[in-house]
């Protein structure tokens, strides 16, 4: 049985460690710095043919290394590259000879043979002699029940023939879905990174729309309905208070970053991230906008904001654009109660219920099912005044119904 050694326990490197073993074709060394991620992987995955530990001397038995450590942005938007470089430190301190190292993590075209495969050089290791080099970017979509892990379709790239067909062969070996082998590793890099900027620009297009009809009183919902009815050519995307998590507001800087290195400026890459970042100031001015028609003041009413997460029914705060709306509000000295059901350590409440008695305001940032499912009547009960729904997800025509003002983002 071979030995695959998975690095970077986190939302992808563990599902992946976990499919490996259920497999029952892998011995799996999941290894990570954090002593927490390593101590959660033993909790949660008990099996005599997986191990956690923070000991990178168990890649010395690997076969096959995945990298799946983190990708994030330094604070003025340029590539922090420190985790794959170390990551790629701890495996050639450690390298089998004839090993398969694969990188998950989503990096920019040309990073496996320009950061990667040096670092795996730096001891004199030669690469397609003394190792294999691939890479697979991950696609996973955390809640998504539909499309998982397994039936996701895979893009391979590897340095020649030797490691694409390798690492063809490890996904066919355990995944249901389609690999696709790409001509080079820069070709399989440079997928991940379309995709996601690909959501990021299609996002910033209908937040723009939202901001352009609101003020020329058009319901952009209504709108998309319409459009949506084209049966080719157009694809809805809605509008909301932002866009957050580790992948669609992160991976569009590495490809500025990159393109810029070759002389190339994305400047609609740049406009896209700056839209994008800047519906949680203009879900505040809405506030503001819906606060003064009731003739109320920020400072005097009590908010309520619903969600933390940065996506529906996970309790992932990455760059969480609820987060950006509650640094506004404070900063303009708002008094603001949270809840968020994934996230309780982090709400200010306990529950629903208790934050809207409290709140005659609510700004609804997180479309988890509990808000959802939120009835106008519920909300009169709670004496709620206004609504602001961040994700265009209540109700509207009933809550204006119940006598409740009501504003969503380009609705
Ligand atoms: N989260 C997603 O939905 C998703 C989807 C597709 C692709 N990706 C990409 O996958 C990569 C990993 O993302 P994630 O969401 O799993 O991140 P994560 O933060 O959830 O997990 C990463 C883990 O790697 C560990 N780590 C950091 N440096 C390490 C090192 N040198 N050696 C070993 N472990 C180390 C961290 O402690 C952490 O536990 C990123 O490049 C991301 O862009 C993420």
């Amino acid at each position: 049985m071979q030995t695959v050694a998975v690095l970077g326990l986190g939302y992808v490197g563990f599902p992946l460690a976990e499919l490996l073993v259920k497999s029952k074709k892998y011995k799996v060394v999941g290894l990570d710095i954090s002593p927490a991620a390593v101590l959660r992987a033993r909790r949660l995955l008990k099996n005599k043919n997986f191990t956690a530990s923070g000991d990178f001397t168990a890649l010395k038995r690997a076969d096959i290394s995945v990298v799946c450590v983190p990708t994030p942005t330094l604070r003025n938007f340029q590539p922090d590259y420190g985790p794959v470089k170390n990551a790629c430190l701890s495996i050639v301190k450690n390298l089998k000879s004839g090993q398969l190292v694969i990188i998950e993590s989503t990096v920019n075209p040309g990073t496996c043979e320009e950061v990667v495969m040096p670092i795996l050089e730096r001891y004199g290791a030669i690469a397609g002699k003394d190792f294999l080099l691939a890479h697979c970017p991950e696609r996973i979509d955390p809640g998504n029940k539909k499309w998982t892990l397994v039936n996701i379709p895979r893009n391979v790239g590897g340095l020649d023939p030797e490691s694409t067909k390798r690492a063809k062969e490890f996904y066919r070996s355990f995944l249901k879905s389609e690999i696709k082998v790409m001509g080079s590793l820069k070709g399989a890099e440079a997928t991940k990174i379309i995709e996601n900027t690909f959501r990021d620009i299609n996002i910033a297009y209908v937040n723009e729309l939202a901001m352009s009809f609101d003020a020329m009183c058009i319901d952009l919902l209504e709108v998309i309905e319409g459009a949506k009815t084209k049966p080719f050519a157009f694809m809805p995307h809605y509008p909301g208070t932002g866009v957050g998590g580790h992948c669609i507001s992160v991976d569009p800087y590495y490809l500025i970053d990159r393109a810029l290195k070759s002389g190339f400026e994305h400047r609609f890459l740049e406009m896209a991230r700056a839209v994008n970042n800047g519906m949680p100031a203009y879900t505040v001015s809405l506030l503001e906008k819906e606060l003064e028609k009731l003739g109320l003041k920020l400072r005097h009413v009590t908010m309520g904001l619903l969600g933390l997460a940065y996506k529906p029914n996970v309790a992932d705060m990455r760059e969480s654009p609820a987060l950006k709306i509650l640094k506004i509000l404070k900063g303009k000295r708002a008094k603001v109660f949270t809840f968020d059901p994934f996230i309780p350590k982090l709400s200010t409440v306990k529950n629903l219920g208790v934050l809207l008695k409290k709140c005659e305001v609510i700004v609804l940032a997180t479309a988890h099912r509990e808000f959802i499912n939120l009835s106008p009547q519920t909300l009169k009960k709670a004496g709620v005044k206004l609504v602001i729904d961040g994700r265009n997800c209540l109700p509207k025509e009933k809550i204006l119904a119940a006598g409740i003002a009501y504003k969503g983002i380009g609705h």
